[in-house]
This record gives C-alpha cells, sequence and structure tokens, in this order.
C-alpha cells in the first residue's frame, strides 16, 4: 500500500510529460501515403520505419499542415551498403508555386559517408542546394534533424547544430516562404541514377531492404522564444564551423552554374 501511494507523484508526472512531449504521437501525426506494407508505424507510435526493395520504396506525411514551427524528428539512416538510395525528409506546400524545405540523406557504400543535401523552395524555385557531411555516423544511431521556420528565417538543425541558415530577404526582393502552410513529408527511394558519386554507384538490391527509422517527432507551433528566434553568438560559432569543415557543396560559390552572377540571396548579408 506503502509502495502504491509513493508510485502515485510519478505516474502523475508521467502523464503530465506526456500531455506535453507526446510520446508515441507517430500514429496521430503521420499517415503513411505509399509502399503497399513497406512503412510502418511499430511499438504503438513510438517508431516509424519506411522500407526499400527492388520493386518499390515507401512514404509517409503529416496529417496536419504548419505555418512555421520548430519541427524535430529523429532518424536512423538505411545502414551498411546504402549507395544508391535516398531518404528524403521536407517540409513542402502544394501548387505550382509551392514553397519547400529539404532534407535528403544519399546512401553510400559501406563507411563512405553520407551526404546531407539540403535546398530551399520559394514560390516553386529552388536551385539552393547546400551540401554536408556529417561529424558522426548516421547509421549508427538517432540523431535529431530540425527546421526552425518563422517569419525571419530558415534554420536547418542536426543535434541542435545550426547548419544552414537561410534569411528572409523580401527587402531585396528574393521571396521567402511565409504564406504557405506545408507538410512533412519523408520518402525511401531508389535514386541511383545520380546519388551516390554522382551515380557511378548502384543500388546492391542483395542488401534489400533497405530500412531508415523514424522516432521522437516534435512540432513546437507556438510558445516562447520561437517566433523569432534567430542565432547567437556561439550558434553562429557552430554554423560557421560546420560551413567551414563539412560544406562540400554552396551554390552561392559555384561560379560555374552561375556565371551571370550569384541569386540575390548570395551576395547579401544584410536581413
Ligand atoms: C561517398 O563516398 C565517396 C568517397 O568517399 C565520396 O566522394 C562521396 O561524396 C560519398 N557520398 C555520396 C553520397 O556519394
Amino acid at each position: 500500500m506503502d509502495n502504491l501511494l509513493l508510485l502515485i507523484p510519478h505516474l502523475l508526472l508521467m502523464i503530465s510529460l506526456n500531455m506535453v512531449f507526446s510520446f508515441g504521437n507517430l500514429n496521430r501525426d503521420f499517415e503513411i501515403t505509399w509502399g503497399d506494407g513497406r512503412a510502418q508505424i511499430l511499438s504503438s507510435g513510438e517508431l516509424l520505419t519506411l522500407s526499400l526493395d527492388k520493386a518499390s520504396g515507401s512514404g509517409f506525411q503529416s496529417k496536419k499542415e504548419y505555418l512555421f514551427g520548430k519541427i524535430d524528428m529523429q532518424l536512423k539512416l538505411v545502414p551498411g551498403n546504402s549507395a544508391g538510395t535516398v531518404t528524403a525528409y521536407y517540409l513542402s506546400s502544394k501548387g505550382s508555386a509551392w514553397d519547400e524545405i529539404d532534407f535528403e540523406f544519399l546512401g553510400n557504400l559501406s563507411g563512405d559517408p553520407y551526404i546531407l543535401h539540403t535546398n530551399v523552395f520559394s514560390q516553386g524555385k529552388g536551385n539552393r542546394e547546400q551540401q554536408f557531411y556529417l561529424w558522426f555516423d548516421p547509421t549508427a544511431d538517432f540523431h535529431t534533424y530540425s527546421i526552425l521556420w518563422n517569419p525571419k528565417r530558415i534554420i536547418f538543425y542536426v543535434d541542435g547544430t545550426p547548419i544552414r541558415e537561410f534569411k528572409n530577404l523580401e527587402s531585396k526582393g528574393v521571396p521567402f516562404p511565409k504564406k504557405q502552410p506545408m507538410r512533412i513529408y519523408s520518402s525511401l527511394w531508389n535514386a541511383d541514377d545520380w546519388a551516390t558519386r554522382g551515380g557511378l554507384v548502384k543500388t546492391d538490391w542483395s542488401q534489400a531492404p533497405f530500412t531508415a527509422s523514424y522516432r521522437n517527432f516534435n512540432a513546437a507551433t507556438k510558445g516562447a522564444g520561437w517566433p523569432s528566434q534567430e542565432l547567437d553568438a556561439a550558434s553562429q560559432e557552430r554554423l560557421q564551423w560546420v560551413q567551414k569543415n563539412y560544406m562540400i557543396y554552396n551554390y552561392c560559390t559555384d561560379t560555374k552554374r552561375f556565371p551571370q552572377g550569384f541569386p540575390l540571396e548570395c551576395t547579401t548579408t544584410t536581413t
């Protein structure tokens, strides 16, 4: 009896934590959209897995749309020889003038690095690729990939470290996504015509099915701090560190691609 009474505060705490952080909510927040059984929500909503075999990939999307937010998800990518596979995780609106904020993970041979590919589309126009290596093995464990999207900026984070910032430069004539609500989408598919070393390394189907896993989704759509959140000095330093040491492609420095001059957002530093 005594023991039971002692447990009550713990139970209450767990119940309220559950309400605040909504653990195990993947069933509530997402629906499987394709893949004919290859995508699954498991452990009563705590885990989602996507898989890919020769016949098909798979995918899911959020039930809700979001207009601004801080969206966190933990992903564990296809391990081993994942060459040719792409795990896309992104926000997107609909229509021909859509907005989109992308993370894409390009697989590789065992032991060779994944590429984290990012892009931002506003009103149907993208071409803003930046690519990174990661400072850890993204297949060994879950890591948190986040998108902070507010009216002033979009920030991509990996485990809380900012890797890319796209500022609202509408005042300079650069369209910024801020009117169209977006859904979260993810898919695992075969892109061996381009993904690994530019398409040189093909998917090894003897390793199929390939599986990527998701957990601990959280979307903060309001709350103190985030609507105007910007990078403080320490975060700026982290961002510089990633860009200096892990960025392998930046459209803003690709002179061959933009012989007529770089896109406006590349040459402007003020907000
Ligand atoms: C795969 O590994 C090769 C060799 O290390 C590297 O050049 C390439 O960037 C890696 N990633 C992808 C997705 O091709």
